[in-house]
C-alpha cells in the first residue's frame, strides 16, 4: 500500500496585523521588516478563537475536497506549538470532535515549523503499514498567543493560521508520496525556544505569558540556510529527481531571504518557488499547507505535479519531502 496526497485546505483568521500596526507597538519600520524578512502583514486570531477552531476550518475544506465522507477518516494528527491547552486534551482530539468525526485515533506532535513534514511522514507510515486508510493531517497555530509583542526581534515575524490535508491509501505507485526526510538536533535548542512554562522552566508558572517564544534570529538564519540546503540536496540525490523537474518548491515560509538563499542554491527558477510569507508571516507548522492551498486555489496546483517541501524550526528540527499532488 502507498500513501497519496489527496487534498489541501487552509484557513486564516480575519484580523490583519500590518507592518504599519507594528510600527505603533515597537521600535521598527515597514521598510526594515520588509527588507529583512519579506513580510508585509500577518493574520491574528480573534479573542476566543482557538488553534483548534482554525484547524477545524482548514480541515473541513480538505475533507470536502478529498471527496471522502467524514466517517472515512480514521486518524487525525495535528502539528502545533500553540495548542488550545498546554498538556491535554490534544488539539487533534478537539478538532476531531468539533468536526463530528467518530472516536478515531487523534494526537498532536511538537516539531515547531517542521511540524507539517513530520505529520506527513506519520501519515505515510501509518498508511504504508496498513494500520490506517485516510489520515487527516493539520498544521494549526495561534502563535500570537505565545508571541511577545514588546520584542521587536520576534513579534514582526509570526502570524496565525491553519492548513490541512488528507492522505489516503492507494495501490497506484504513481500517486505515492515519494520520500519524506525528518531530523532533529537538540544541540541548538537555545536558538529558538519557549524557555518558560514547562518542567524544564526557570519559572513555575504554566501561563501563556511565561511561554513566549525567544529566538537568536541571526544564528537561526545561518543554520537554517545551511541545513535546509543540504537536506534538500540530499533528498533530490537519494530519489534521483532533478530540481529542474519539480513543478512546485513549497518551502516553510519563515523569511523570504531564507527561501531565496535555498532556492538559489538549488538553482530553482522563480516560477517554481511558492512564496506567501508577505501575506501571512511565519505560521510555523501551518505555513506549508497554507502556501500550498494558495497555489491550489489560484489554479496553480494540478494532478500529478511534483511538490518539493522543506522546513526548519525550533528544536532544532528540519525536514523535506517529495510529494506528487494526487487528488482522486
Ligand atoms: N526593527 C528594527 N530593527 C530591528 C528589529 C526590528 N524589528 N529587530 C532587530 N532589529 C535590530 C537589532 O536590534 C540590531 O540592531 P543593532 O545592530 O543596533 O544591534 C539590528 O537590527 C540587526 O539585528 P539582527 O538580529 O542581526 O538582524 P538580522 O538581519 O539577523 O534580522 C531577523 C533579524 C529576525 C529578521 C533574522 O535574523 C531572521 O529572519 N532570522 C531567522 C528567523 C526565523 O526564520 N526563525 C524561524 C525559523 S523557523
Amino acid at each position: 500500500m502507498y500513501a497519496a496526497f489527496r487534498s489541501i485546505g487552509a484557513y486564516v483568521p480575519e484580523r490583519i496585523l500590518t507592518n504599519a500596526d507594528l510600527e505603533k507597538m515597537v521600535d521598527t519600520s515597514d521598510e526594515w521588516i520588509y527588507k529583512r524578512t519579506g513580510i508585509k502583514e500577518r493574520h491574528i486570531a480573534a479573542e476566543g478563537e482557538h488553534t483548534s477552531d482554525l484547524g477545524v476550518k482548514a480541515a473541513e475544506l480538505a475533507i470536502e475536497r478529498s471527496g471522502l465522507d467524514k466517517s472515512e477518516i480514521d486518524m487525525v494528527v495535528c502539528a502545533t506549538i500553540s495548542p488550545d491547552y498546554f498538556t491535554m486534551p490534544s488539539t487533534a482530539t478537539l478538532i476531531s470532535t468539533k468536526l463530528g468525526l467518530p472516536p478515531v485515533t487523534a494526537f498532536d506532535i511538537s516539531a515547531a515549523c517542521t511540524g507539517f513534514i513530520y505529520i506527513l511522514s506519520i501519515a505515510k507510515a501509518f498508511i504504508e503499514s496498513g494500520m490506517k486508510k485516510n489520515v487527516l493531517i493539520i498544521g494549526a497555530e495561534k502563535l500570537s498567543a505565545i508571541t511577545d509583542y514588546t520584542d521587536r526581534g520576534t513579534c514582526i515575524l509570526f502570524g496565525d493560521g491553519a492548513g490541512a490535508a488528507v492522505i489516503s491509501a492507494t495501490e497506484n505507485k504513481d500517486e505515492a508520496i515519494v520520500e519524506v526526510h525528518t531530523a532533529a538536533d537538540g544541540t541548538y535548542a537555545d536558538l529558538l525556544m519557549t524557555p518558560n512554562g514547562g518542567t524544564g522552566s526557570v519559572h513555575d508558572s504554566l501561563d501563556a505569558e511565561s511561554s513566549f517564544m525567544q529566538m537568536k534570529g541571526n544564528e537561526t538564519f545561518k543554520v537554517a540556510v545551511r541545513t535546509l540546503t543540504k537536506d534538500v540536496k540530499d533528498i533530490l540525490a537519494e530519489t534521483k529527481i532533478e530540481a529542474d523537474s519539480i513543478e512546485h518548491f513549497i518551502p516553510h515560509q519563515a523569511n523570504y531571504r531564507i527561501i531565496k538563499a535555498v532556492g538559489d542554491a538549488l538553482k530553482m527558477r522563480e516560477d517554481q518557488v511558492v512564496v506567501t510569507v508577505e501575506k501571512y508571516g511565519n505560521t510555523s507548522g501551518a505555513s506549508i499547507p497554507m502556501a500550498m492551498n494558495d497555489l491550489y486555489e489560484a489554479g496553480g496546483l494540478k494532478k500529478g505535479e511534483m511538490m518539493l517541501l522543506d522546513a526548519f524550526g525550533g528544536g532544532l528540527t528540519w525536514g523535506s519531502a517529495l510529494v506528487p499532488f494526487s487528488p482522486k
